[in-house]
């Protein structure tokens, strides 16, 4: 972690229009739509509104850009990497005002901002910097007489549609791979947090990448977003969102071009704790793994089984820790919480706890908005959660934590694993040989042993099930963007 220099309050915005083809345009249809301080409810500014005929703009600079022998294709892998390696360190320059203005369009807490979002935002760049010239193929001995090899080749224009949760990190997750396999991007951000995604825009062209190479559309999902996972000349759509919107990308691919397709969607992730466990680190850590970043994350730790013999003592200390959270001013050092990104996230997080109330669970603490101005919910915890509740199976993401209670090793590894989701999920204990049984049994694409939360670019991250398809991050993110080319060259001399 960072020392934390403080933030610019008031960041000045410096970009609001398209970015295709390294330039800044308006949209085609001269239409705009506004960007909201969560915390106020005010306007932050007016944003160009891309659509589609906007993507088909950017498409064709894409494309163009992704032609045999264009600069792109000719560069050096090396030189891809000092590119990116370039931009990492212009966005180290800028990282106090990007975290900044993360804040203000996210309503995230600053010092999250910068010591979590934006450390991870430059590592993932650079960590896929140094893929760049080491994404290779290899000589295979087939049988026969044959020098036979494979080439590990971009798959070409990649759309990519990303979420407001982590505006500058999903970016990263996002461009860093498909740029260091030599793909061009048509992005289109989230409508809520248009902003900072346009100032790496701007570095994009600072570091001195190709026109065309990466395009940012701000816009709607039915509209921008439909016309990317639509579109006959896109190769392959990244998603990171909702399980509904990820049936609709899939559907778009299947009724277009077959486009590649990889999906990062909901979860309902378990956490497990043991009662052999430390109780006040396992309440610390099941605390931080559903209220970080407002429960607004998709492997949330949103079902907590604990041991029934600690099962009373756990509830109270829970309740005690969301009593305390503080709740209030992102750019103030001391708020843990701020609001919810939207009225409608905040409208289904308030019916979620309506209903977790009507389906016998206990309320413990929270469960009324926070405030009079902004979209703020407190801090809320149930316990006795029943199995087959909504608020027990069903994403909520928001600052709503259900306690639930198992006897057996068998019966916790079982209720963990009762869900169409599958993207993470946690074990608090301090038996190795408990962990890893837990661990092997889990079907979830991330387990944490006594931790949550915990994020590495060098780690593959992606979900089971309903959660999607693929992985993201690590050596494993980068074959989502490579296709893979079998070359076999016939030998006549058959001298050995
Ligand atoms: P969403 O899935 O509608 O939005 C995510 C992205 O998809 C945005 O850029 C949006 O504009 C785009 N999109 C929406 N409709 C589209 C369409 N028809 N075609 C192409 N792109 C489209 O998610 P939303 O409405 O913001 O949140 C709803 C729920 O989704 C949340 O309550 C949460 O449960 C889940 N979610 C999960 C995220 C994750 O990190 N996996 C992130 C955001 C939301
Ligand atoms: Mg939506």
């Amino acid at each position: 972690m960072s020392s934390l220099p403080p933030p610019v309050l008031k960041p000045e915005i410096r970009y609001t229009k398209l970015f295709i083809n390294n330039e800044w345009v308006d949209s085609v249809s001269g239409k705009t739509f506004s960007t909201i301080n969560p915390c106020t409810e005010e306007k932050i500014c007016d944003i160009q509104e891309g659509d589609k005929a906007d993507v088909d703009k950017a498409v064709v600079a894409a494309r163009k850009a992704f032609e045999l022998g264009s600069e792109w294709r000719r560069m050096d892998a090396s030189q891809r990497g000092l590119l990116m390696f370039r931009l990492a360190d212009l966005i180290e320059r800028d990282r106090v005002y990007l975290a900044s203005l993360e804040t203000l369009d996210n309503g995230k807490p600053y010092y999250m901002s910068y010591n979590a979002d934006l450390h991870l935002t430059i590592s993932c760049y650079r960590y896929y910097a140094g893929w760049a010239d080491k994404n290779h193929g290899k000589v295979v001995p087939m049988d026969g007489d044959f020098f036979a090899y494979t080439r590990h080749e971009p798959i070409g224009v990649c759309g990519q549609i990303i979420p407001w949760n982590f505006p500058l990190l999903m970016q990263a997750w996002k461009l860093a791979p498909a740029l260091a396999a030599g793909n061009t991007v048509v992005m289109k951000t989230a409508e809520q947090t248009p902003l900072t995604a346009l100032h790496i825009a701007a570095l994009i062209k600072e570091a001195g990448f190709p026109a065309g190479v990466v395009n940012i559309i701000s816009g709607y999902g039915p509209t921008a977003g439909a016309a990317i996972s639509e579109h006959m000349d896109v190769d392959k759509v990244g998603f990171t969102g909702s399980t509904e919107v990820g049936h609709l990308i899939m559907q778009a691919a299947g009724k277009s071009n077959l486009k590649r397709v990889t999906l990062e969607l909901g979860g309902k992730s378990p956490m497990i704790v043991l009662a052999d466990s430390d109780l006040d680190f396992a309440v610390e850590t099941c605390h931080f793994g559903l209220f970080f970043n407002m429960g607004q994350c998709c492997c949330a730790g949103s079902r907590i089984y604990v041991e029934e013999s600690v099962y009373d003592e756990f509830v109270k200390r829970s309740t005690e820790r969301a009593k305390k959270r503080t709740v209030g001013d992102p750019y103030d050092e001391s708020i843990e919480q701020g609001p919810q990104i939207d009225p409608e996230q905040f409208a289904r997080v308030t019916r979620m706890i309506e209903e977790g109330k009507q389906s016998g669970a206990k309320l413990m603490c929270g469960g009324k908005r926070w405030g009079t101005k902004g979209f703020y919910v407190e801090p809320t915890v149930f316990a006795d959660v029943p199995d087959d509740s909504s608020i027990g199976t069903e994403e909520i993401f928001g600052p709503v934590q259900q306690i639930m209670k198992f006897k057996t090793i068998d019966d916790a590894i079982k209720k963990a694993n009762t869900t169409k989701y599958g993207l993470a999920a946690a074990v608090i204990t301090k038996d190795l040989d408990r962990a890893l049984t837990i661990a092997n049994s889990v079907r979830a694409g991330t387990v944490w042993v006594n931790s949550h939360n915990t994020f590495s670019a060098a780690m593959p991250f992606g979900g089971y099930g309903m959660s999607g398809q693929g992985r993201e991050l690590g050596e494993y993110g980068l074959a989502n963007y490579t296709e893979v080319k079998t070359v076999m060259i016939k030998i006549s001399q058959k001298n050995s």
